[in-house]
């Protein structure tokens, strides 16, 4: 992404804080839906956000409610303003209801400090910090670090929603901490547009295809948008580990 794009939406979220924080935040607290649909209104009626949308939510959900064992740790590769990542927490509070057990998480890496602040501020407001957490920094980074502290040995759930070019490497990343048991999901944003090449060919091709790695059957869901928009959700479900 170039510079005046990132500064664009750079500009656009201190919109987004202004405009979340002028309404009364009665309405907010404590309710992870009102404010990823608060974001979501705010995109749709002051311009584009990069935020996995309503209609590829949906596709996850349906994924996630459907898991057994039902999902416990879920890692978000790209925050930016956090509108996935509580609607994650808000699904995951769907599935558990208000008393989610203290060992169900969501991490979610972010490389852009003022970014973290946003998301930790709305994540605060939705009332699910205690739930969803923001990792500052690249992602591979802060993935080899939660698991060296014991904090993650196992995922659920991996969305790859940051820079497509580290799609691949940050999937494989996982595979090599062996954090994934099979019916893990590996959920993908862009791969259509802009399009991540190796990471679909990697997963439309099973994996890595040696004895012993994981293997994936992948799926890749078109969503309704509009015209010319990105649509696709590539959900890559683990059949095997070994
Ligand atoms: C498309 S946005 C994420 C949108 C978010 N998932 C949502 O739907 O609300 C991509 C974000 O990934 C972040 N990012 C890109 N590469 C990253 C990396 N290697 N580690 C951590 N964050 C990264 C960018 O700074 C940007 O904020």
């Amino acid at each position: 992404m170039d510079q005046s794009m990132r500064d664009t939406f750079a500009k656009r979220a201190v919109q987004l804080r202004e405009y979340i924080f002028s309404q009364p935040t009665h309405q907010f607290k404590n309710n992870p839906w009102a404010v990823a649909h608060a974001i979501d209104e705010f995109a749709e009626t002051h311009g584009h956000m990069m935020i996995f949308n309503e209609k590829k939510l949906q596709v996850a959900q349906a994924q996630l409610a459907a898991q057994q064992p039902a999902p416990r740790t879920i890692l978000e590769f790209g925050a930016f303003v956090g509108k996935s990542a509580i609607a994650w927490g808000a699904i995951l509070r769907d599935i558990y209801g208000e008393k989610v057990p203290e060992d169900v998480h969501v991490y979610t890496f972010e490389l852009d400090p003022q970014m973290v602040l946003l998301a930790r501020e709305l994540i605060q407001l939705a009332g699910i910090h205690d739930l969803v957490h923001v990792l500052e920094g690249p992602a591979s980074e802060s993935l080899q670090k939660l698991h060296r502290e014991g904090k993650v040995s196992s995922v659920d759930m991996a969305f790859f929603d940051h820079w497509e070019k580290y799609y691949l490497p940050d999937l494989q990343l996982i595979e090599d901490l062996n954090l994934f048991r099979t019916g893990s999901l590996a959920i993908a944003d862009n791969t259509d547009f802009p399009g991540a090449p190796d990471y679909l060919k990697y997963v439309k091709a099973g994996g890595k295809g040696t004895a012993g790695s994981v293997k994936y059957e992948s799926r890749s869901f078109e969503t309704e948008s509009r015209p010319g928009k990105p649509s696709v959700v590539e959900v890559s479900t683990v059949v095997a580990t070994e």
